[in-house]
């Protein structure tokens, strides 16, 4: 039997995998690129760059695995590729943790109102969204908005030079604010209101089906979002577990059987990749970033397993020191592209570890603010939850988060998230399996339960209550 191959186009590099169909990974690949930033706040890429890092994993796969009989793509969302009318790209795409769109947020919320604009679509305008980028060309780069032809997701711009065909699927559509979630097609509204022409967007179908061929003939699925695409990697397909991803950005992720969306749009409600059905999604932008950021400003050179070990001497609570991890602005739960972290309470007691932990417990707050939200959305409450990325490697941090959540947690045994996703998206359009969650059956495996310690249950429920007084404390102060 042929290997699925899955591509996940992230952030700092294009991961692949090779799998078989009962999950065993055959190879993994990964190609860098970098990331530019020209003023403060922008984050920039350039497609040329995804597409050159796609074809170098493809080749590496192939070589260890063979032809594929199915590839499903996955990304980093919300970018912005804008293209003329020969699909030349007019500019560098903008990416999903670029904040130079909040007037542009105001407009579009001015224009259609708060209130319509989540009854359309689910969602609030936020900066990292794809509309607002669109608005933001056409007030800043006019000469370049003039020859836009059509506008694509990364994932989709590489689906173009792999197979020649415009497509998008519904759930990375979701991040666009142009699409009608719960009925999973582009809103006529939101697009007239905003005047936005409907023929610069490509079809948007359901994630596992078929969108062309490569030039040698295997099939390409529609494919995800890396979240969606990352929650089928660690077997979230159904309401039941949730999926909390511990990487540079943290998400808490719910799988829901029906449309779902908070009055407020303080969690995203976006498509599923699985057809009929959606998900609930807080993300918050320095998780384990927040650690990166702590290691990097006090010890750059320092082992990340020291520092946890440091952290471990320190009782949960750490005797009152609280961390907001509001480094670079926050989505969830506070829509709020200028709010910053902090350090409080520290006393003179207070050490390297102490700050270490600090952190890592303000991480695992901020995800419970996430999980409230999503709870109060009256779906099914989760029973369990799958960690993944790469703050999840470690014991301690791993069970802080599961004792904050009051949740037991698993991780599983293939951790390429996005690109597991994809490779089983690739496996159904592949006609490997009749559905997503058949594939999702043969090949995640979770292990590694890790239940919260009922000692730590108090002691965290009492730091929680000082961490959510503190946001609202310091705003103000600090912006
Ligand atoms: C999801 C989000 C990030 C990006 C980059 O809403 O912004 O997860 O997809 O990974």
């Amino acid at each position: 039997m042929s290997a699925l191959f899955g591509i996940d186009v992230g952030t700092s590099a294009t991961k692949g995998v090779a799998i078989e169909p009962d999950g065993t990974v055959l190879a993994r690949e990964e190609a860098e690129y970098p990331l530019s930033t020209p003023h403060a706040g922008w984050s920039e890429q350039n497609p040329e760059d995804w597409w050159r890092a796609t074809e170098t994993v493809l080749a590496r796969l192939t070589e260890t695995a063979g032809e594929p009989a199915g590839i499903g793509l996955s990304g980093q969302m919300h970018g912005l590729v804008a293209l003329d009318s020969a699909d030349r790209v007019l500019r560098p795409a903008i990416l999903w943790n670029d904040q130079r769109t909040q007037a542009e947020c105001d407009e579009i919320e001015r224009t259609i109102g708060r209130d319509r604009l989540i009854e359309l679509t689910g969602n609030r305008a936020l900066t990292g969204f794809t509309a607002p980028k669109v608005l933001w060309l056409r007030n800043h780069e006019p000469d370049t908005y003039k020859r836009i032809a059509k506008i694509a997701l990364p994932k989709d711009y590489v689906r173009l030079r792999l197979t020649g065909e415009h497509a998008t699927d519904v759930s990375d559509a979701s991040g666009t604010l142009l699409l009608d979630v719960a009925e999973r097609r582009w809103s006529d509204d939101v697009l007239s209101a905003l005047d936005i022409d409907p023929r610069w967007l490509p079809p948007g179908l359901e994630s596992p089906a078929a969108t062309g061929t490569t030039k040698d003939g295997t099939p390409v699925a529609a494919g995800a979002g890396d979240q969606a695409a990352g929650a089928l990697g660690v077997g979230v397909d159904r309401p039941g577990p949730l999926s909390i991803a511990l990487g540079t950005s943290g998400v808490v992720f719910a799988a829901l059987d029906r449309f779902a969306a908070d009055p407020q749009a303080r969690v995203h409600a976006f498509c599923h990749a699985v057809p009929d059905a959606w998900h609930a999604m807080g993300v918050m932008l320095s998780a384990a970033g927040s650690l990166a950021w702590l290691r990097n400003a006090t010890a750059p050179n320092t082992p990340f397993d020291t520092l946890l070990r440091e952290a471990e001497a320190w009782p949960p609570g750490t005797e009152n020191l609280i961390f907001l991890p509001y480094l670079a602005g926050e989505r969830t739960p506070h829509a709020d592209p200028d709010a910053r972290g902090a350090f409080a309470g520290l006393s003179i007691r207070h050490d390297r570890g102490a700050l270490v932990r600090a952190v890592l417990e303000g991480v695992a707050f901020a995800l419970r603010d996430s999980l409230d939200l999503i709870a109060q959305l009256g779906a099914e409450p989760p029973n369990r939850g799958r960690i993944s990325g790469g703050g999840a490697r470690s014991d301690l941090w791993t069970r802080i988060v599961a004792a904050v959540l009051e949740l037991p947690l698993e991780r599983v045994a293939v951790d390429e998230g996005a690109a597991l996703g994809a490779a089983i998206l690739g496996g159904v359009a592949g006609g490997v399996w009749p559905d997503v969650h058949a594939g999702v059956q043969a090949t995640v495996r979770p292990r590694d339960p890790v239940e919260p310690n009922p000692d730590w249950i108090e002691p965290y429920r009492d730091q929680r209550r000082r961490f959510k007084a503190l946001y609202p404390a310091l705003k103000g102060v600090l912006t």
